[in-house]
């Protein structure tokens, strides 16, 4: 049932979001998707147009680039209002995207990129990948590093003035970066700390 009503309310913020004016210029940057086909044999240079991986822990593969808050309000208010509200406080098919640091200790944790992302360069990451959920990667990166700065500056992780760029932005010390647990699935060949962690 509730991910009946989630489609639901996808599908009207979708109806909305077409209707608002697209800004000119939105080109991504990110290169155009190969021509993959079957029984085509797939170069590197196919595989590289995929690879848009950044090393979050410290911002490695982030793009040249930059934006401030001011620049990202402009943008956020275009092109995703419409499903996450104003000030990113909750829309039609999303809670907040603000604050709730205090909550990750508790049964009812707040999930905000401020209070969940243990590195600030996850934000302009997930933004890139699929961000707005109507057209995804059509930013510029020069937009997605203003709206990783305006969501950032909404939970009071960076000044008003703040402008983010690849050093910037993985200079961000978010709240909750001690406040997880090591992934230790053998894969990752992590050790997970059993005591005194937390400090
Ligand atoms: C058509 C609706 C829609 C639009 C427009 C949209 N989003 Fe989203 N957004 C979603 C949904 C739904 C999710 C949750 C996806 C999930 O959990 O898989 C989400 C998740 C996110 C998250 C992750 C939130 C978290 O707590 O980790 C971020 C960040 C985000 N959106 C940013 C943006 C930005 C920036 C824009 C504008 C460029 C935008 N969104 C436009 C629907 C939308």
């Amino acid at each position: 049932m509730r991910s009946l009503k989630l489609v639901t309310a996808v599908a009207a913020a979708l109806a909305l979001a077409a209707c608002a004016t697209q800004p000119t210029g939105t080109t991504s940057s990110l290169p155009a998707h190969p021509g993959v086909k079957y029984g085509k044999a797939m170069s590197d240079l196919d595989a590289d147009a995929w690879n848009i991986d950044i090393r979050t822990s410290d911002g490695r593969g982030l793009p040249p680039g930059s934006g401030s808050v001011a620049d990202g309000k402009r943008i956020y208010d275009q092109r995703c209002v419409a499903c996450h509200g104003p000030d990113a406080k909750g829309g039609s098919v999303y809670g907040s995207m603000v604050g709730g640091f205090d909550t990750m200790k508790t049964d009812k944790r707040v999930l905000t990129p401020g209070s969940m992302y243990p590195y600030a360069p996850i934000l302009f990451d997930y933004i890139r990948r699929a961000m707005p959920m109507d057209s995804p990667q059509s930013l510029k990166d020069n937009e997605v590093y203003a709206l990783s700065a305006y969501i950032l500056n909404l939970n009071g992780l960076v000044p008003a003035n703040a402008v983010m760029d690849a050093r910037s932005l993985a200079a961000v010390q978010m709240p909750n970066r001690n406040a997880f647990v090591v992934d230790d699935r053998p894969d990752t060949k992590a050790v997970r700390c059993m005591r005194d962690c937390i400090k």
